[in-house]
């Protein structure tokens, strides 16, 4: 069982970052993605999984708005763990954190898209509320998911709006 930090990275864990990506992705180029996440200035979290020095998980949770009003929402993606690491908690333990650390900024709400088998174990739900950015094929529907970061309230409802890293409809689609 590895025992497991969780932190911030620091811009000298990049390399280590991006180099997890083609190993848990082995058939998704979120290289360009990433990059351009790690370096918008702000309103960006990346936070990594360290096993001892080495850098096994990583998560970016991205701070996005609400068409039409002030209520502030976050997108959680990529996720990744090590295949070498992976079903050891790690990827539950950057969305935990990653939730923790967006609740303090009062983020309402975090939405991912992703595999409801999996965040579902995270207390993620199906969102129909908030709309993606970009169309999302019909039987992504259940994908679309979320989870209170603060406290229970009659939130958001309205299209999300992403920054420009964010903003290719194939990022939504494909
Ligand atoms: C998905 C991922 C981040 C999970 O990381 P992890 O550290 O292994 O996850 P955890 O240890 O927290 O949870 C593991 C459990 O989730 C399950 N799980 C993993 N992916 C799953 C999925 N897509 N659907 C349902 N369950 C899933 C595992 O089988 C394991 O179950 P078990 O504990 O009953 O054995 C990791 O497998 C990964 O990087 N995969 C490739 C990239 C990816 O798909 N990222 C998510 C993009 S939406």
């Amino acid at each position: 069982m590895d025992v497991i930090e969780i932190r911030e990275s620091l811009p000298g864990d990049q390399g280590a970052v991006l180099a997890l990506y083609p190993r848990a992705f082995p058939e998704e180029e979120l290289r360009p993605t990433v990059t351009a996440l790690l370096d918008e200035t702000d309103g960006v979290i990346s936070l990594v999984a360290l096993s001892g020095d080495l850098v096994v998980g990583h998560a970016l949770f991205t701070d996005c708005s609400v068409e039409g009003s002030d209520w502030r929402i976050a997108l959680l993606g990529p996720l990744c763990v090590d295949p070498d690491h992976q079903r050891n908690g790690i990827g539950q333990a950057l969305i935990r954190e990653g939730i923790a650390c967006m609740g303090m900024r009062g983020t309402a709400l975090i939405c991912v898209l992703g595999d409801p088998g999996y965040y579902g174990r995270s207390g993620f739900l199906p969102e129909r509320r908030i709309s993606t950015p970009y169309p999302i094929p019909e039987e992504w529907q259940d994908a679309w998911q979320s989870v209170s970061a603060g406290e229970d309230v009659d939130g958001p409802k309205g299209r999300m709006i992403v920054p420009a890293p964010w903003r290719d409809p194939k990022l939504w689609s494909e």
